[in-house]
């Protein structure tokens, strides 16, 4: 029985597969083992490329959040489209990542313990384009701890400023983790991140856009304080899909770290955008198809994917291809539809595909993506390779 300690971890985590897997035969979405996730690469590409053009219009760097997807592929293609490098929540999913060739990694939550100190010196060793943000002391101490003399680290300070979740408000700390950093050869002041994820799915534009650049411009004046102590911070990191046309005018911020606009979902879909209530600056990339699979009641069909399937935290799934259908979970493995009133729209054994009621949790109920290329039919499966790598 191996030890649990961290290089058993990062091992395991790192065995994973990256790699596509090339289809034979393409197949269509009805030959595909429901519940399976469908991800439209033409859509993904045209979503990559929008952001990166916008965000480079803005003058703003791209630093997508690879929590959202969970596939070192899609990095790839984020870096490709200019991406300075990619953010990931937790340590698990830089190691992954890691492993599937991205090296330029932004871990956007602080750690306090041991074992994850260990894993972040391992993965430290494996590239010099590692980054994490500390919000405490503690963190900081953990880390500086468990690093090796050869580990090098950058380092971000987290700034809260309303949504409570990570971060500090307080000044005095800020510039104590900053002084310690500096003072270690083995971590670079990389900068600061601060996000605030509370406002990303306010549904007004205005109101979003009047609140965001408000915390902004608390962010600012810490930066400002930083700043005349001798802590310039390179990096002003933040912001997501809700605010990324509204973050890019905020002077300081020298990168946008958006990362459900790749894939979109139907909680995205429901807030307003700039132009009108609906948002719908990005395609929906990602479906979950599920097949019809009973029909105990008039007015009603069963499907096969229920919690195990969809992300349950929030909205329910939606069709577009079926007006009026309703969906309800129906526990762990089913959803009932509910079917417009005197009309039986749908068959047994028919495949329907459902936008994600919100996207990130549905994919880390996944192994796959199938992936559909530009004639509809999917020609081959992208491994997720950090599903389930939530510590
Ligand atoms: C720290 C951080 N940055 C960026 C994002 C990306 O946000 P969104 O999916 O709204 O683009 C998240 C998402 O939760 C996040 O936690």
């Amino acid at each position: 029985m191996p030890p649990l300690n961290a290089s058993f971890l990062i091992e395991q985590t790192q065995n994973r597969t990256s790699e596509p897997v090339l289809l034979e035969e393409p197949i269509s979405i009805e030959a595909l083992p429901t519940p399976a996730l469908v991800l439209d690469r033409p859509a993904l590409g045209r979503n990559i490329d929008k952001m990166a053009a916008f965000l480079g219009d803005h003058d703003k760097g791209f630093r997508p959040h690879a929590k959202t997807h969970k596939c070192p592929l899609i990095s790839r293609e984020q870096i490709a489209a200019g991406a300075v490098g990619v953010c990931v929540a937790k340590v698990g999913e830089a190691a992954a990542l890691l492993s599937g060739g991205i090296e330029q990694i932004l871990i956007t939550s602080p750690v306090t313990t041991p074992l994850k100190a260990q894993c972040i010196n391992l993965l430290a060793k494996q590239t010099s384009g590692l980054q994490i943000v500390v919000d405490s002391l503690a963190g900081l101490n953990v880390l500086q701890a468990h690093l090796d003399a050869e580990a090098s680290l950058g380092i971000l300070l987290d700034i809260d400023v309303a949504m409570g979740r990570t971060g500090s408000r307080d000044v005095d700390l800020l510039l104590t983790l900053a002084e310690q950093i500096v003072a270690d050869p083995r971590m670079t002041f990389a900068g600061v991140q601060h996000y605030a994820g509370h406002v990303m799915h306010i549904e007004d534009f205005v109101e979003r856009r009047n609140k965001s650049l408000a915390l902004w411009e608390t962010v600012t004046e810490r930066l400002q304080i930083l700043r005349e102590h001798g802590y310039d911070a390179a990096i002003v990191t933040g912001g997501g899909t809700g605010t990324y046309n509204i973050d890019v005018d905020v002077a300081a911020l020298t990168d946008v770290q958006v990362g459900s606009y790749i894939l979109m979902d139907q909680e995205y879909r429901q807030i307003g955008s700039a132009e009108n209530d609906q948002f719908l600056d990005f395609e929906v990339s990602l479906h979950v198809a599920c097949s019809t699979i009973s029909a105990p009641r008039q007015g009603t069909m069963t499907v096969d994917g229920g919690y195990k399937a969809f992300a349950s935290d929030s909205v329910a799934p939606v069709t577009d291809d079926h007006a009026g259908v309703k969906f309800h979970f129906a526990g762990d493995e089913h959803g009932v539809l509910v079917l417009p009133k005197g009309e039986q729209a749908l068959q047994l054994g028919q495949v329907v595909q459902f936008v994600a009621p919100h996207c990130d949790p549905t994919v880390n109920l996944h192994d796959y993506y199938w992936v559909k290329e530009a004639d509809n039919m999917i020609h081959s499966l992208w491994p997720i390779t950090a599903r389930g790598c939530v510590w």
